[in-house]
């Protein structure tokens, strides 16, 4: 059961300890998301700029060619959360906001996304993604090769009608860095230092760079300071590191049909993330090194390890480390006094260390 909380001065609930009233028995449940996003948007009164948001990059995805425009508009209706675009709104809300002023880095950070996902679902041949097929399935990969690339050159687009130039300077940065991310993986579990190493130096690349930079974005939209700037984009990588430990945390205790893939996909791909990693270092047990080694596991193989990594504790000891990385990213914002946006801030820290999906 989760640790409910209301957060000064707002009404908004939030899990604030997703395993702080656990069971006695240590097995770790999913986290439980205490409110779904929208309804935190909704509090924020967020709602109204993210549809403004959304109704751009669906009129963007229009194109002269029939095949572009259907893949480009399958891939925004399959958006997701539209959290990175709301990282920035709600940081040009902790400056002087103005919604022409921020949507064009707002729709940026969505159409770079959107870019990255519709190439690595073909690298890695995933067939659906959030329960919706993926465009190289539905299609075939050269259009998933050329949508991604449109999309990347409407993110071009975007940041060009941006009013900051520094905008285009964070997201080409972070760019280069989800590339460099993407191809670098985690190659050993053990030492766990070198895995560690490379585990969060990939973490930091591919997930956590565009959280920091959609941050920058706003907050430069919204006429910040270099140190505010600084401060945000502090708040965004942490953030975005527990966004994907958590992300890796879901692949063994997550729910698939919440998900809209499937559990244990991490394991089946030989993908080393923080709970394997961390079990490997609490029981040295050679089947869990051999799973990832030998690759090809089968179901009861990636369920036995699945089952194996929970119970040594290596889910908990990965939840306890987001936990702390949302604690530092809300740190962070004690840079700004308080205020609606900032309080928004520290309730999506919330949301993401207690999500579901
Ligand atoms: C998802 O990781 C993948 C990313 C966050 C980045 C992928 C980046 C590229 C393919 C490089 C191209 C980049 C651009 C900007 C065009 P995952 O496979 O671990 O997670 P998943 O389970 O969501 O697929
Ligand atoms: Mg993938």
């Amino acid at each position: 059961m989760a640790a409910y909380q209301t957060s000064p001065g707002t009404d908004v609930a939030v899990v604030i300890n997703p395993l702080s009233n656990a069971d006695p028995h240590p097995t770790p449940s999913r986290p439980v998301a205490a409110i779904s996003l929208a309804e935190l948007f909704e509090r924020a009164n967020l709602t109204g700029d993210l549809q403004a948001v959304e109704r751009l990059l669906l009129e963007r995805a229009s194109s002269r060619s029939e095949l572009i425009a259907a893949a480009s508009t399958h891939t925004v209706r399959s958006g997701g959360k539209r959290l990175r675009a709301a990282l920035a709104l709600l940081s040009a809300r902790l400056g002087n906001y103005s919604l022409p002023r921020v949507i064009h880095a707002a729709a940026a950070v969505e159409l770079i996304q959107a870019a990255s996902l519709v190439h690595d679902d073909l690298v890695d041949q995933a067939s659906r993604r959030r329960g919706r097929v993926t465009v190289h399935a539905r299609w075939d990969n050269d259009v998933a090769l050329m949508v991604g690339d449109y999309f990347f050159a409407l993110a071009a687009g975007e940041m060009a009608l941006s009013p900051d130039p520094r905008i285009i300077g964070y997201y080409a940065q972070a760019v280069q860095t989800i590339v460099e991310g993407e191809l670098s993986p985690v190659t050993v579990v053990e030492p766990s230092e070198t895995a560690l190493g490379q585990y969060y130096f990939k973490t930091s690349a591919k997930t956590a760079s565009l959280f920091e930079a959609a941050c920058k974005a706003g907050m430069a939209a919204g006429g910040g300071s270099e140190a505010q700037i600084t401060a945000l984009g502090r708040y965004g990588l942490d953030l975005g590191m527990a966004f994907q430990i958590i992300d890796d945390v879901l692949d063994f205790v997550g729910d698939e049909h919440v998900l809209g893939k499937p559990a244990g996909n991490d394991l089946r791909q030989g993908t080393i993330t923080l709970p394997l990693i961390y079990a490997v270092a609490r029981t040295g047990n050679p089947q869990l090194r051999t799973i990832v080694e030998r690759g090809h596991p089968s179901d009861g193989e990636v369920a036995a390890a699945i089952a194996e990594v929970v119970a040594v504790g290596g889910v908990e000891a990965a939840l306890a480390e987001a936990r702390r990385y949302i604690g530092q990213a809300i740190g962070h914002l004690a840079e700004f006094p308080p205020s609606g946006a900032q309080r928004a801030l520290i309730d999506v820290a919330h949301f993401v260390i207690s999500r579901n999906a």
